[in-house]
């Protein structure tokens, strides 16, 4: 469907690049698929030094480059949604993006891992708040629950530059900030379903800027409330634009490249088969001094002794620790603890307001969206409701934006 309206086709360039952060081509899982070619070797990329053939810029993506600050992720207008992502995938390893988010209540600011599967390992920051970033993670692109983000405190978390990693093997997924480790989760975890959600097929690296929450219309949508409230509120665009500056990222594949394939239906990742050789790049085994049980740190400057922190939670909100850590109370619901994987003082494990009025989000998102959403989950073969992940409400509210001006 073609739109004569220019801004109705800049919508819809805008929304295609959000399903395809969220939506997959060709799930494995499902059926046959192109293989993924894997990098099998670790690349850094420069932005300070402009662009890189390295990354794939989604359709409707314009950059620019900074010299001192990176990758421009700029959003000036409500259609605007940058994304980049890397041309080759991953099987487990190490990623670390240097950068900052960006500012402006109702802008999120992503740097995920995705796999075709939809596994999904993320860094979040709300732009209205720069005192916390989110981890957050998703198997096989299960929302049934809302439980697994946690809020981390960090200072200045979208007004300076701070590295951000993630360390992914089949034993832990390590989160840290500036070298430090705030979360590590562990495959058999109960959140991550004693390894059947654990994140463990080959992964994309994805990084984008977008609006959580375009409007007043769309705080007000029973489908996009929640969402709106999770971002902090609608973006006033006449306060953009709204940047956020990719500095440098470095990948380090521990597979061994060539092409990643799924040699089953399975999406366990020993059904995943690489035709790389490996040299001295060969980390595949490595663990990564992955401990057994997951955590979350209390402190952005604790050191990286996974599995110290006590099973300690707290209840209560907005409250400095001794620890120095801040509780974040993101949602419209308190602050939920889980003893499974809560970590130390300060640090709760925070849920993800799933849109409001639960269950009927595909079904009631007027418009675009809900054709959108479910043409593509019909053309990759899913269950329409199936596909929903974290970049999910993007499409929901980007998808509202074309109705309205579609009507
Ligand atoms: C999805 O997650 C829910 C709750 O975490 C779990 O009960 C369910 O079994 C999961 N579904 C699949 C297909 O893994
Ligand atoms: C890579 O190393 C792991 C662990 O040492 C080993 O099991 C695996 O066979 C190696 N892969 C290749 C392709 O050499
Ligand atoms: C949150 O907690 C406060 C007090 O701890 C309580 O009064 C309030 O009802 C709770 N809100 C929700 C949504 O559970
Ligand atoms: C939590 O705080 C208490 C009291 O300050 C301290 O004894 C304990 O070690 C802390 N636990 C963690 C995991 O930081």
């Amino acid at each position: 469907m073609r739109s004569t309206y220019s801004a109705a086709a800049v919508l819809v360039s805008a929304l295609q690049l959000v399903s395809a952060q969220t939506f997959t081509d060709c799930n494995p899982t499902a059926k046959t698929c192109p293989a993924d070619p894997g990098l099998g070797t670790t690349l850094t990329t420069d932005f300070t030094q402009g662009k890189s053939s390295d990354w794939t810029l989604a359709d409707g993506t314009t950059m620019s480059y900074d010299g001192s600050k990176g990758a421009v992720f700029s959003i000036a207008v409500g259609t605007d949604a940058p994304t980049i992502s890397s041309a080759k995938y991953i099987m487990f390893g190490k990623v670390s993006v240097t950068m900052e988010a960006a500012p402006g209540v109702g802008i999120v600011s992503s740097f995920i891992l995705e796999s075709d599967d939809l596994d999904e390992i993320d860094w979040e920051w709300l732009g209205g708040t720069d005192t916390s970033v989110e981890s957050n993670f998703f198997g096989k692109g299960n929302t049934t629950t809302y439980n697994r983000a946690v809020y981390h405190p960090v200072a200045q978390a979208i007004s300076a530059v701070h590295t951000y990693t993630i360390d992914w093997t089949a034993q832990s997924i390590i989160w840290s900030i500036d070298g430090n480790t705030v979360r590590t989760l562990a495959y058999a975890d109960p959140l991550a379903l004693g390894g059947a959600n654990y994140p463990q097929t080959p992964m994309k690296i994805k990084m984008g800027n977008w609006i959580g929450c375009l409007d007043a219309a769309a705080a007000s949508n029973p489908a996009t409330a929640g969402t709106c409230s999770w971002a902090g509120g609608p973006i006033d665009l006449t306060k953009g634009p709204f940047d956020m500056y990719v500095k440098s990222v470095t990948i380090q594949d521990y597979g061994c490249g060539g092409d990643y394939t799924y040699s089953d239906t399975s999406g366990s990742y020993q059904s995943i088969k690489s035709s790389g050789t490996c040299g001295s790049n060969n980390n595949s085994g490595s663990s990564s001094s992955a401990s057994a049980a997951s955590s979350v740190s209390s402190s952005a400057t604790a050191s990286s002794s996974a599995g110290s922190s006590s099973a300690t939670t707290s209840a209560s909100k907005s409250a400095s620790t001794s620890s120095g850590a801040v509780l974040v109370q993101t949602s419209a619901s308190n602050a939920t603890t889980t003893g499974s994987s809560s970590g130390g003082n300060g640090t709760t494990l925070a849920t993800t307001p799933t849109p409001t009025g639960t269950g009927s989000a595909s079904g009631t998102a007027s418009g675009a969206a809900a054709k959108s959403t479910a043409g593509s989950s019909a053309a990759t073969g899913l269950k329409p409701k199936h596909s929903y992940g974290v970049l999910d409400f993007a499409v929901i509210a980007l998808g509202l934006g074309l109705g309205y001006l579609v009507m």
